[in-house]
């Protein structure tokens, strides 16, 4: 893969981008199981593991039912909160068209990196990312897909998820089995390595509480990366949301099977620019930080490459070929002082 190219699969990925645009479990409070029949869509969900809906003494159901105002929703107010918290508008497919053309122009973009299970205990704590209640961590990876999802305790109260996509474990992205995903051919390390190459078992979409819902004021969470529905707003936005890093630091939906999938390192200036945007920002106030990453201004850092330095150097225009009218303004400057 070229540098050139890659950069401009990156350039084409933003634009993309603002488009649309464990431990606490069985705490103290233990309740009795809910050993409720599940609904429909997580029966057949695919995403296998242990059944925690069944799983002992130790699962805390929190549902959905309260949320907000719970059962005092009016229905339609009931469909606006779902709108806000779940719904995607089918924006799934369209993200998975961006991996598709991202991965021809060589830049793997895949989200099943960032819902890693693994990473659910320090989720918040690393990317500002709202791990979803009535969630645990898995166990082991799905054994048909090899994925590490979050396991859901199923939810009674949860709207259609033929609608609104299975919920992911963190909220605002939504899954969508895909009809195109043929077992035979799923390849999990190619996937990684060229989204673009094999039809993968979901489709991930994103609602506007991905970056729009955090933790109420009034009624934060005791653990921050173990929050009840109670303890979520959804109206203020999620001023922790590290949006550079989960798409280029430590989220690794971008380049994230580089580095033996550690995803960008270091010496990257994409990381760098990630790990380096404000939390709570996104599109137009992502950048506005230039000073701190501009490359013709900032210090020569060992940690960049050099290759792509040089390259920005290169590139400057000398004193010599500036405007002549910036010139003959600093001259005529000095002649009158
Ligand atoms: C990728 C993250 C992200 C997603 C997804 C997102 N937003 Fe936002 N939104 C933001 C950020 C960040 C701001 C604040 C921007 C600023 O103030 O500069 C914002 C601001 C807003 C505001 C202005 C709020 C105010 O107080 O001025 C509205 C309204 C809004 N978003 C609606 C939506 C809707 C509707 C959706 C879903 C269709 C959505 N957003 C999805 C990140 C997001």
């Amino acid at each position: 893969m070229t540098k050139p190219s890659r950069m401009s699969g990156v350039a084409a990925l933003l634009a993309l981008s603002v488009a649309p645009l464990a431990g606490c479990w069985g705490g103290g409070e233990a309740k009795p199981t809910d050993t409720s029949e599940k609904p429909a869509a997580q029966k057949d969900s695919g995403s296998g593991g242990p059944d925690y809906a069944k799983g002992g003494s130790t699962y805390v159901k929190d549902s959905y039912e309260y949320y907000g105002l719970g059962d005092k929703y009016t229905p339609e107010q009931k469909k606006g909160r779902d709108t806000w918290i779940m719904w995607t508008g089918g924006n799934q497919d369209f993200f998975r068209l961006g991996s598709v053309k991202a991965g021809q122009l060589g830049v793997p973009v895949e989200y099943f990196r960032l819902l890693d299970s693994r990473g659910r205990p320090d989720r918040f704590k690393r990317l500002g990312l709202i791990n979803e209640p009535n969630f645990r961590m898995a166990t082991e990876p799905d054994k048909a897909t090899g994925l590490w999802l979050d396991q859901w305790g199923g939810d009674s109260t949860y709207p259609d998820t033929k609608v609104y996509g299975e919920p992911t474990g963190i909220v605002g992205l939504r899954k969508f089995p895909n009809p195109k995903f043929d077992a035979a051919k799923w390849d999990l390390a190619a996937y990684q390595k060229n989204p673009a190459s094999t039809e993968p078992p979901f489709y991930v979409g994103m609602a506007c509480a991905f970056c729009h819902m955090a933790f109420n004021p009034l009624n934060p969470p005791d653990d921050p990366e173990n929050p009840k529905w109670e303890n979520l707003a959804a109206n203020l936005g999620n001023q922790f949301l590290k949006e550079g890093a989960v798409f280029f630091g430590d989220g690794k939906v971008v380049f994230g099977g580089e580095n033996g999938g550690r995803g960008l390192g270091n010496e990257d200036v994409l990381f760098h620019m990630g790990e380096t945007q404000q939390r709570g920002t996104s599109e137009t106030s992502r950048l506005s930080y230039d000073f701190i990453n501009n490359r013709t201004r900032s210090t020569p850092c060992s940690c960049w490459s050099r290759g792509r330095r040089s390259r920005t150097r290169r590139s400057r225009p000398s004193r010599a070929r500036r405007s002549p009218r910036s010139s003959t303004r600093r001259r005529s400057a000095s002649t009158t002082s």
